[in-house]
């Protein structure tokens, strides 16, 4: 056994290094499972032994209290501001760069003053006090001289190491942002919307609530970034001569510094790093308003100083803006690929983000209640990177006496799908409304031939994406029932086509004629109806005709179809389009073997059963075991609910066996599964 106090020691190393490798540098050594293994390991040790427990210990990031309120911290070195240039043209380098030459009375001969160029992040500013190489507080700016203490906050940040390597300065402060990398606040959002719930305004404003919050255990949805920009005081380390070199040295100390920075010469150097970061603004992962440059060298820095609150040796020099203010003209309402109804502003065109907008996504219909949007409001829009331009909200105080009514989806189209007709629907405890028209409606037109033509649908061979979309967008196929007038004379036509290719596709459309009616109504894309239900309904009514005049009542005898599944079946074929093209594919020869529905005597021990899987199981496959248990007349769903009859866990099972202890769902292994199968 060795020592505890030893083993703890080589854990917490092991854990920094590892947690280094994947928050800071993406690149993970082991895998998750290993280092969840090395942590509980540390937290038993600790448990066992609490002398041995240490303020840098990666078990410490936990959820702490929740706190009264902030507790004040007098910084020891100011945090100070920065001028900013608001010109975002190369005239904001030149000025910025002839005041520094000035200031240190350079005459026109002397050589380029050198730059340390970075991007200015759109978050909060911290400062992370290190003593002996440990985290021990964390602090917000606030004015300047007094910022408020969120140690506890600030520790649930993986990328920010709660002890630094090869330092052990007693005092080592190191400043950053604390920010919401764009694609996390997108999944935070999406999340609040699936929920029905208030969408945050923009990744900034998330970050600096979520770093302040006095309930750490609001944080635990919102992840959180760090990049270091330089240092606070600094006690028992000597500084290196330059910006950059600090820099370098904080990043080999295991905080992140962003990578897009760089050291230049002069005005020229810097309005080419502006030109670069901005052309490269949309594809970065977070939010920046600007860059920043900073005198490289430290001595130069402390021979200009300070005005009052800025340092005459930095400068952030901004871009467009990334929100902005207009007029909401209209709203209209755009029917995705899969039939989603989505609100969309019409705007007084606005330049935001670099480019001009003049239509903004709303998302949904309880969201632009939410957001109380009116025709005629003025609005603030935001677009950043390659994120659809949104309206995040509304001013008031600018609204005129004769704006428009709250947003009412159904009213405004009358019930029916703006490009088909079909009726619309919002089916409970969904947020968006549908177009029930799915293969009749053109917009979902390239997304209902693929779902045709899938493997466990029609099986089209060689129908693909990319010739979906070339095929419809050539004005080849208008409807599905088209893709069975194709030719290879049509097909030959199309870009990169051969001729081969060509009759290879008519000969798998013409295999796919021969297909069951289970494929076929699943290939259909009625919402609700996956492969199961499709065979389910088709084993039931065992004729189309029987299931397509089918009532409500009558659907709902179906073993597994509750009212969702019936209405959205029933809704399907109550569109006359959809009728319509059902009929046009059963003229265009596409055949299956029919029942009458009575003629099913296959045993189904396993009907109305619902299994989930999770884990390895030592001889069977994934889609083996589900192929077996639906055989037997078995669902597997993908999570578990009260409604789930068994979970099967094998090896390495994870939430869904927990979720199942906690609900109290029976749990099963492979041979007890095998054991039901046989019986
Ligand atoms: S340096 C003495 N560098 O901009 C200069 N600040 O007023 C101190 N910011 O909210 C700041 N990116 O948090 C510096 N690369 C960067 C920065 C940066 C963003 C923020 C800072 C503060 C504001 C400066």
């Amino acid at each position: 056994m060795p020592d505890p106090a030893e083993r703890a020691a080589t854990l917490r190393a092991l854990l920094n290094h590892h947690a280094h490798r994947y928050y800071v540098l993406d690149a993970p050594e082991i895998p998750d499972a290993e280092y969840d293994r090395l942590f509980q390991e540390l937290q038993a040790l600790e448990a066992a032994h609490p002398e041995l427990l240490t303020a840098d210990s990666p078990t410490q990031r936990v959820i702490g209290k929740v706190l009264d309120g902030l507790v004040p911290v007098r910084h020891a070195v100011p945090m100070l501001s920065i001028d900013t240039e608001t010109d975002t043209t190369a005239a904001g380098a030149r000025k910025f760069d002839e005041r520094v030459r000035n200031a240190l009375k350079f005459d026109a001969d002397a050589p380029p003053v050198e730059y340390a160029a970075e991007l200015k992040f759109d978050g909060l500013a911290i400062n992370l006090r290190y003593e002996a190489g440990v985290l021990v507080q964390a602090a917000t700016r606030g004015d300047g001289e007094t910022g408020e203490d969120v140690t506890q906050n600030i520790r649930t940040i993986g990328q920010i190491p709660l002890r630094l390597r090869g330092m052990d300065a007693p005092v080592f402060e190191v400043r950053g942002e604390v920010y919401m990398r764009r694609d996390d606040f997108e999944a935070l959002n999406e999340a609040q919307r699936a929920k029905g719930e208030k969408t945050y305004v923009n990744p900034r404003n998330t970050a600096a609530g979520a770093v302040r919050q006095l309930d750490p255990g609001g944080l635990v949805d919102k992840k959180l970034s760090f990049f270091a920009y330089g240092l606070g005081e600094v006690r028992g380390w000597e500084l290196p001569p330059t910006h950059g070199a600090l820099l370098d040295a904080v990043a080999a100390m295991g905080l992140p510094v962003c990578a897009d920075r760089a050291v230049v010469a002069g005005a020229d150097g810097l309005i080419t790093f502006h030109a670069a970061m901005g052309a490269k603004r949309d594809a970065l992962p977070f939010d920046i308003d600007g860059v920043v440059y900073k005198v490289n060298s430290l001595a130069l820095q402390r021979q200009l100083g300070f005005k009052t609150r800025e340092p005459r040796w930095a400068v952030a020099h901004k871009y467009p803006a990334q929100e902005q203010m207009t007029l909401l003209r209209g709203i209209d309402i755009q029917v995705g690929r899969t039939g989603k109804l989505t609100p969309v502003a019409k705007l007084e065109p606005v330049f935001v983000g670099g480019t001009t907008v003049s239509n903004a996504t709303l998302h949904n219909e309880d969201e632009a209640r939410r957001k109380d949007v009116r025709i005629g409001d003025t609005v603030i829009v935001r677009r950043a990177g390659d994120v659809i331009p949104e309206v995040v909200g509304v001013v008031l105080e600018r609204r005129p006496g004769d704006a428009g009514e709250p947003f009412d989806l159904y009213k405004k189209l009358g019930g029916a799908c703006p490009v088909c007709g079909s009726a619309i629907v919002r089916e409970e405890g969904e947020v968006d409304w549908r177009c029930s028209g799915g293969i009749s409606c053109p917009a979902q037109r390239k997304q209902a031939i693929l779902h045709f033509a899938q493997r466990r649908a029609l099986d089209i061979e060689g129908l693909g994406d990319k010739l979906v979309d070339q095929m419809v967008d050539g004005g080849v196929i208008r409807a599905l029932p088209d893709l069975y007038k194709l030719g290879v004379a049509s097909l030959a036509q199309l870009e990169r086509m051969a001729d081969k290719s060509a009759a290879n596709l008519v000969a798998a459309l013409d295999k796919s004629k021969r297909t069951t009616l289970a494929r076929f109504l699943y290939g259909l894309g009625i919402r609700h109806v996956g492969e199961t239900t499709a065979k389910d309904l088709a084993r039931h009514f065992g004729a189309l005709d029987r299931l397509m005049d089918a009532s409500l009542e009558q659907l709902l005898e179906v073993s597994d179809v509750g009212p969702t599944v019936a209405q959205s079946v029933r809704t399907f074929f109550d569109q006359p389009h959809n009728r319509e093209v059902v009929e046009q594919l059963r003229a265009a020869g596409l055949q299956w073997d029919e029942h009458d529905g009575t003629a099913d005597t296959t045993p189904r021990p396993l009907a109305g059963k619902t299994f989930v899987l999770t884990g390895t199981m030592p001889t069977l496959g994934r889609e083996e075991a589900k192929a077996m248990i639906e055989a037997l007349g078995g669902k597997v769903a993908g999570s578990v609910s009260k409604k789930t009859h068994y979970v099967v866990a094998g090896e390495a099972a994870g939430s869904k066996l927990d979720k199942a202890q906690e609900l109290g769902v029976p749990v099963i292994d492979e041979a007890a599964l095998r054991a039901l199968l046989g019986s």
